[in-house]
């Protein structure tokens, strides 16, 4: 048997026992010389830090890059002489075949769920950026495949590997500071845009396939430091505004300490819509289901931009206390947690937890974990069959911002929002012809 053949076997054999279960180490999985060969989907930015701390594995070859961006992939290219590039990732991952093992989506948002598709229609396992996807229904389709494909997944939400979070997670479920019925999390980030329609435009840079950046998306002129790179995060057809940015890692934690699901509904306060970008400030809140950790049931509020953070008037926390420009607080019927956003979880009051013990942890690292897995060894800590779920939830929110006031009572169960169906019709985007993928 060819030693292509034995790897191709491990990643299938180790993909499908990955899921769902901790893994001992597979006799194919601990073979030392074996590689994973890795192909990546946007190499700049976020990208080329996915790629340094992906390759960063011993046992990661990196086998083909692509970027719509000459000048990235070819930056990216020196670092890994011996890669393949490629502009259009759905060439990367038909023409590559099986000589690629995994894939990483590290693109704009309203991308990552037509190249995350493409890969796992293939059988690849894949790491994909967070929020997990531009809309709600890919979010739902990503999980379903990775599960019925029995593929190894991780969304990028590295901090919540790191020490601060999981500690957080561990107090919370060991009920420190009681059943919680609310958390409040903030960002002072803006991923938002107030004004108007562009009306002026420029040329499309030499090096970028706009087309190919646009993909899904309908198609429009090209404006400098309105999309590539970066400002796209602003724009309600690319990026999913701060709550989806940034609420992504900031709701992660809540999100599984307190082992919510799915929310009952959303409502966003902001301005109204206009059709371009998100809103520049935004209070959501949502109710949830109560858990074995909650109150019967769980108010969750967001704040951004302006907005943050929320006054802690009420909240049990010490008089005087200046909040982080980025965190969440978890109310308890017996105390609260302030957990800054990737620092050490504080409790209060102050005095009651001051001998409160810290539970000791060793490090991971969220990147290997996923490599690992891919390779037989262990599992992810945010697999699609999280992600999907929380992404879901945090999208609800942000199309709620298209319904300011307005609470949006979701249906899970049948992916709908039954009592806006305006709101419905924006769960799913029609991809723009030429650009549909099976399965989304
Ligand atoms: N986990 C984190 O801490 C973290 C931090 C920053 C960004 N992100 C996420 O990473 C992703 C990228 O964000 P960014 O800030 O690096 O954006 P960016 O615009 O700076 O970079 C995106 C890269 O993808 C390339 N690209 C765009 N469309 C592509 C396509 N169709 N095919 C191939 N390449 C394509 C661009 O040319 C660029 O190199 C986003 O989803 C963002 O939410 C995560």
């Amino acid at each position: 048997m060819s030693r292509r053949i034995q790897r191709r076997q491990f990643v299938k054999a180790s993909a499908a026992l990955a899921v769902g279960s901790v893994l001992p180490m597979s006799g194919q999985g601990s073979d030392a010389n074996a590689r994973l060969r890795t192909a990546h989907v946007g190499v700049g930015g976020m990208g080329g830090s996915d790629l340094k701390s992906v390759s960063s594995h011993s046992g990661v070859e990196v086998a083909a890059l692509c970027d719509v961006d000459a000048n990235i992939l070819k930056e990216a290219a020196a670092k890994f002489p011996k890669a393949r590039t490629f502009r259009d990732y759905r060439e990367m991952i038909s023409m590559m075949g099986d000589t690629i093992d995994a894939c990483v989506v590290s693109t704009p948002d309203h991308t990552h769920a037509p190249a995350a598709m493409t890969a796992m229609n293939h059988g690849k396992p894949v790491y994909c950026q967070k929020p997990l996807t531009h809309e709600v229904f890919e979010a739902r389709q990503l999980r379903l495949v990775a599960d019925k494909k029995r593929l190894v997944t991780q969304m990028g939400i590295q901090a919540s590997a790191g020490l601060p979070y999981r500690r957080a997670t561990q107090m919370i479920q060991s009920g420190v500071i009681g059943k919680v019925n609310r958390v409040l999390a903030w960002s002072y980030k803006n991923w938002g845009y107030d004004g108007p329609v562009f009306t002026k435009f420029d040329d499309i840079p030499k090096n970028l396939d706009w087309d190919l950046w646009l993909g899904t998306a309908a198609i429009r002129s090209f404006k400098k430091g309105v999309y590539h790179r970066g400002a796209w995060r602003k724009q309600i057809d690319f990026g999913t505004g701060t709550l989806g940015d940034m609420g992504v890692h900031i709701f992660d934690t809540p999100y599984r300490a307190l082992a919510l699901t799915s929310p009952t509904w959303a409502k966003t306060t902001c301005r109204k819509p206009t059709g371009v970008g998100h809103p520049e400030t935004n209070i959501v809140e949502y109710e949830f289901p109560g858990t074995k950790y909650t109150t019967d049931t769980m108010n969750w509020t967001w704040y951004d931009g302006a907005a943050a953070p929320p006054s802690t008037e009420g909240l049990g926390v010490s008089q005087g206390l200046k909040l982080p420009g980025q965190g969440a607080l978890f109310v308890g019927e017996e105390g609260t947690m302030l957990l800054p956003h990737s620092s050490e979880p504080l409790l209060f009051p102050e005095d009651k937890f001051k001998k409160e013990k810290r539970p000791e942890l060793d490090s991971r690292n969220h990147y290997h974990q996923w490599v690992d897995a891919c390779m037989g060894k262990g599992k992810t800590s945010s697999p699609f069959s999280y992600a999907g779920p929380l992404t879901e939830a945090l999208l609800l929110g942000v199309v709620a911002n298209r319904f300011p006031g307005q609470k949006l009572h979701w249906d899970a169960n049948n992916l709908t929002v039954h009592n806006v169906k305006e709101a419905d019709a924006l769960l799913k985007r029609v991809p723009r012809e030429g650009f549909q993928v099976a399965g989304l």
